[in-house]
């Protein structure tokens, strides 16, 4: 697919971005702006046991908010976890909604929101030509408690059908965008180290996938590059001091100019493969991501090479002195350096076998986000990158000696 040009294109951003060192502090103050009575916040167990919803629970009663909490939320939400929601706030009388914690949890916000207002299931709101989403959601307010997946500031919620054994798109319409996102990087000081690599490689993907799409624009492209200088800079900072608030802050910073540089748009191969392998085995989506995105840049540097050329520089890359192509391959090279610099978990180390290529392959032919991919891809063509991931992973382990 090559870069179209020629369409009429559209950016609509529905969010107030607020961010800063200390910002939840406010989330009282913008519960009240919105003219929330009773949210419901969104959150996820782990969170609880860390003290954050406690933190987001004080400010909030301070402020004089009655606030109800559904704490359910599970690692790749499924369609049940967010009608469950749904009936919950329902019950609960609530007007708005306030997701807390990583994409698990502000994507299922977005999806109580969506069936909130037209009724039914989730599962009826899968993305589609026309979309069935018609009406702007409740008031929503993402507080993101990773540096990953920008959900934050994007216009989609990724939802996982066990029957189907898929994860599917809800959204790509500014209705399900949050209101406000709250952004404070002090939430994510905490975050253990293999959470910050594999949510900070995740944003490295929307970056890169979004900046060589078929659908790039001006303004994704101009937030797609700040987000992958801001990712070769700290995100293996980040990774080896916790505790470094300026690692912590570009990255959330990062984090969320990767899912502005969505637009309306999806992403490339790596998230078709990620999201259709994610469906069949319930692994950490930023690593199987990550352990994706090298081999699908290999595969896809030779359609876009000035890009790819581009994506080196700003991920820090001396190309001074080369060609288009040698300064391309750098890009590839240093995505996959990255990758072994953060310990990512392999392919096999995540569960998955040679032996389920043809399997994954075709699930992830049959994604819409594989007709956004710089270089045409049919299921031989997801052969050959599953294959070569794989191999990477093979490598790995002897290096390991394991
Ligand atoms: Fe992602």
């Amino acid at each position: 697919m090559i870069l179209d040009t020629h369409t009429v294109r559209a950016y609509t951003l529905p969010t107030t971005i607020k961010h800063g060192l200390g910002a939840l502090k406010h989330l009282a103050d913008e519960v009240k702006a919105l003219g929330i009575q009773r949210p419901l916040l969104v959150t996820d167990k782990g969170l609880v046991q860390a003290g954050l919803v406690d933190e987001a629970l004080s400010v909030l009663r301070k402020g004089g908010v009655d606030v109800v909490v559904f704490d359910k939320v599970m690692p790749n939400p499924s369609i049940a976890l967010v009608d469950e929601g749904v009936a919950f706030y329902r019950e609960a009388g609530c007007d708005g909604l306030i997701g807390f914690g990583g994409g698990s949890s502000l994507d299922t916000a977005k999806a109580i929101g969506v069936v909130a207002v037209h009724g039914g299931s989730i599962r009826d709101y899968e993305w589609a030509d026309p979309n069935p989403i018609t009406k702007r959601i409740p008031p929503l307010i993402a507080v993101p408690t990773t540096a990953g997946t920008g959900s934050e500031v994007t216009l989609w919620a990724v939802i996982t059908d066990p029957d189907r054994k898929v994860k599917f798109n809800v959204g790509g319409t500014s209705l399900i965008g949050a209101h406000v996102a709250l952004i404070d990087p002090l939430l994510t000081l905490d975050l253990p180290a293999a959470i910050t690599a594999a949510t900070g490689m995740d944003a490295l993907a929307h970056a890169i996938e979004c900046y060589t799409m078929a659908y790039a624009q001006a303004f994704t492209d101009a937030v797609a590059l700040l987000a992958m200088e801001y990712i070769g800079q700290y995100l293996r900072i980040a990774y080896a001091q916790g505790h470094n608030v300026e690692a912590r802050y570009k990255m959330c910073m990062a984090a969320m100019l990767g899912g502005l540089a969505y637009g309306t748009e999806s992403a490339g191969a790596a998230h078709a493969m990620s999201q259709t392998a994610g469906g069949v085995r319930d692994v950490p989506h930023g690593a199987l991501t990550a352990r994706l995105l090298g081999p699908v840049m290999e595969y896809n540097y030779m359609a876009e090479p000035q890009r790819f050329a581009r994506i080196a520089q700003a991920l820090g890359e001396d190309i001074r002195g080369l060609s288009v192509w040698q300064a391309a391959e750098k890009a590839v090279e240093a995505v996959y350096r990255l990758t072994e610099d953060l310990e990512i978990p392999t392919l096999q180390e995540l569960g998955f076998r040679e032996e389920d290529i043809p399997l994954l392959a075709e699930l992830a032919v049959k994604d819409p986000q594989t007709i956004g991919n710089p270089r045409d891809v049919d299921y031989d063509g997801y052969v050959r990158i599953y294959r070569r991931a794989f191999e990477v992973g093979r490598r790995q382990q002897g290096k390991d000696g394991s």
